[in-house]
C-alpha cells in the first residue's frame, strides 16, 4: 500500500469516528503544503451557507468560506489552488452567478475544482430523486469540459416564513396544484454527515497532494 491509498484508508476509517476532531487532526499537513482552499457557496435562505460551515468543520477549518455574491472573481483565482463549489436548488436551477463564474473564467477555475455539492429539497430516496438531483448537477456543471471528482447532495430546509412573497405563493401553488400537499416548513440538514463529507474531502485533498509530490 503506498502512501496516498494508507492516507485514505485511514482516512475513511477515522472520518466514521469523528469528523470534526480528524479533520483538525490533519489540517496541519495541509497548511504545512500551504495549499489554499476556498469553498464558494451561493444560498438564497442560508441553509447552503450552514452546509458550507458544517463541510468546513469536518475540515478542521482548512478552508475559507465565500459568498459568491460578495467575491471579486479575479482577486480569489489568484488567491487559491483548490476551490469546492457549492449551490442550492430553486427552481431546478442552481445560482446564476455561480454558473456565471463557472463559464466566464472556466479555463482559470475548472483545473482547481476538487468537489462540489448542492442542496435541496429532493431526497434521492427513489430513482425518480436519484434522476432530479442527476439534473441539477448537471446544470451545476453545464459549463465545465467535465465534472468534478466529488460530488454530494444534501437535504435543504425551507421555513415558510422566511420566504419572498414571490416564493411563497409560487411554492404554496407548487405544493397544492403539483404535489398535491399541504405546504408546511421543513428542515432536512444533517450536520454529522455534512461534517463527514468535510472530512472526506480534507483526506482527498492531501491524497491529492501527496500523490502530485510523488
Ligand atoms: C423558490 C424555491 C424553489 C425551490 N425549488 C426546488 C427545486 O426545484 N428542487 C428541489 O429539490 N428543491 C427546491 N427548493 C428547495 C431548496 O433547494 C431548499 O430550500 C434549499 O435549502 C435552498 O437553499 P438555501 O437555503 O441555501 O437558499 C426550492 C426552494 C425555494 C425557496
Amino acid at each position: 500500500m503506498n502512501r496516498r491509498d494508507f492516507l485514505l484508508t485511514a482516512g475513511i476509517s477515522l472520518v466514521s469516528v469523528s469528523a470534526y476532531s480528524f479533520g483538525n487532526s490533519i489540517k496541519p499537513l495541509i497548511e504545512a503544503k500551504s495549499e489554499k482552499v476556498a469553498l464558494i457557496f451561493g444560498t438564497r435562505y442560508g441553509a447552503t451557507k450552514d452546509i458550507a460551515k458544517w463541510i468546513a468543520k469536518g475540515m478542521g477549518s482548512a478552508v475559507d468560506i465565500l459568498n459568491i455574491e460578495t467575491i471579486n472573481f479575479d482577486e480569489i483565482l489568484k488567491k487559491y489552488d483548490k476551490f469546492v463549489i457549492g449551490s442550492g436548488i430553486w427552481i431546478d436551477g442552481p445560482h446564476k452567478r455561480l454558473v456565471e463564474l463557472l463559464s466566464i473564467h472556466k479555463k482559470q477555475i475548472e483545473p482547481k475544482i476538487i468537489a462540489s455539492f448542492i442542496v435541496c429539497g429532493t431526497t434521492g430516496e427513489d430513482d425518480a430523486g436519484m434522476a432530479r438531483i442527476e439534473g441539477y448537477f448537471k446544470r451545476f456543471h453545464k459549463p465545465l469540459e467535465s465534472k468534478p471528482k466529488l460530488q454530494k447532495h444534501f437535504g435543504g430546509r425551507m421555513i415558510i416564513e422566511k420566504l419572498s412573497e414571490k416564493d411563497r405563493k409560487l411554492l404554496d401553488n407548487f405544493y397544492r396544484n403539483i404535489l398535491k400537499r399541504e405546504f408546511k416548513s421543513w428542515d432536512r440538514t444533517k450536520p454529522k454527515e455534512v461534517e463527514k463529507f468535510g472530512s472526506e474531502l480534507l483526506v482527498n485533498i492531501m491524497a491529492q497532494s501527496i500523490s502530485s509530490t510523488e
